[in-house]
C-alpha cells in the first residue's frame, strides 16, 4: 500500500485535502518549536540574512522558507521529498521572488547540487528522518567553513522517552489530520550523540537549546541545535 510506503505521501494527502491550497500572507516569523512564537528566529541563521543563499531540508508547506525570502531577502532553495507538499507550498508561496521550492530526498538533491549555501537548515524536516551519517558529510559538502547547520528535532526525552542508546533509528509516528498514526524511521538523539556525529562530518555544535510546552506535560518537546562548519 502506498501509505505504508510513504506515510509523509499520506500526510500531505491529508494535508491538502484539509487545507485549501491558496496563496497565504509570509509568516511573521521563522518558528523552531511546535509552539508559535516561542523561541528564536531567523537570526539562529545569522545576523544579515540579505542576499544570503539558503537551504531547507523538508520544507513541507513552506512557511519558514517564505518567511526567509520575502522578510529577510535571502535566496532560498526548499527541498521536500513528497511532490504534493512541494505543489501545496508553490500554491501558497510560489509568487514570492527568490524562493524556489525542489521535490526530491535530502539526501540526493545535496549529492546533485553542486551550490555552496551560506547555511542550511531543517525545520522537524530531514535531520532526524534521514541516516546521519550519511546527511550530515552531504550537508558539510555544501557548506564553507564557519557557515551555520541548525535543525529543529522532536526532543529525545519528550512525553518521558529516553534517547537513543546506539547510533539506529527508532519507530515512531506521524499522526495525520484524521487522527491516525503511520509508523516512521526517527534518528533520536540526545545532544551528545548529535554532537559526536556532526563532528564525524566537520562540524562544531555551537549551542544546543531545548523547549517546553506546556500542552505537552513538563518533558521538552523541542531541541533545536545549531552547528558550524569546521
Ligand atoms: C513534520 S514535516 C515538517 C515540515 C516543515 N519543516 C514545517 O515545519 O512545517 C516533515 C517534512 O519532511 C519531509 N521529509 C521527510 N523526509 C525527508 C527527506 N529525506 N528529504 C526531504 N524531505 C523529507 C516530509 O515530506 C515532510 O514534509
Amino acid at each position: 500500500m502506498l501509505a505504508q510506503a510513504s506515510p509523509w505521501h499520506a500526510h500531505a494527502l491529508q494535508r491538502t485535502a484539509a487545507v485549501l491550497a491558496a496563496p497565504l500572507a509570509v509568516p511573521a516569523r521563522l518558528e523552531w518549536t511546535t509552539r508559535p512564537g516561542q523561541g528564536p528566529g531567523a537570526e539562529v541563521l545569522g545576523p544579515d540574512l540579505r542576499g544570503k543563499r539558503l537551504l531547507e531540508l523538508g520544507c513541507g508547506p513552506g512557511h519558514n522558507a517564505a518567511h526567509l525570502a520575502a522578510r529577510h531577502g535571502a535566496h532560498l532553495t526548499a527541498v521536500d521529498l513528497v511532490g504534493l507538499q512541494v505543489r501545496r507550498a508553490r500554491s501558497h508561496y510560489g509568487r514570492l521572488n527568490n524562493l524556489t521550492f525542489i521535490t526530491g530526498h535530502a539526501l540526493h538533491y545535496l549529492h546533485a547540487s553542486g551550490k555552496l549555501f551560506d547555511a542550511i537548515y531543517s525545520v522537524f524536516g530531514a535531520v532526524g528522518l534521514a541516516t546521519p551519517e550519511l546527511l550530515l558529510p552531504a550537508i558539510a559538502q555544501r557548506l564553507a567553513p564557519g557557515r551555520v547547520l541548525a535543525f529543529s528535532v522532536p526532543h529525545p526525552q519528550r512525553g518521558g522517552r529516553s534517547p537513543a542508546g546506539d547510533d539506529r533509528a527508532r519507530r515512531d509516528y506521524v499522526t495525520l489530520p484524521d487522527r491516525s498514526r503511520l509508523p516512521i524511521a526517527r534518528w533520536e538523539y540526545s545532544t551528545e550523540r548529535w554532537e559526536k556525529h556532526l563532528s564525524h562530518a566537520g562540524f562544531r555544535l555551537a549551542t544546543a537549546q531545548e523547549f517546553h510546552d506546556p500542552r505537552m506535560g513538563h518533558w521538552p518537546v523541542t531541541l533545536l541545535i545549531r552547528a558550524r562548519k569546521l
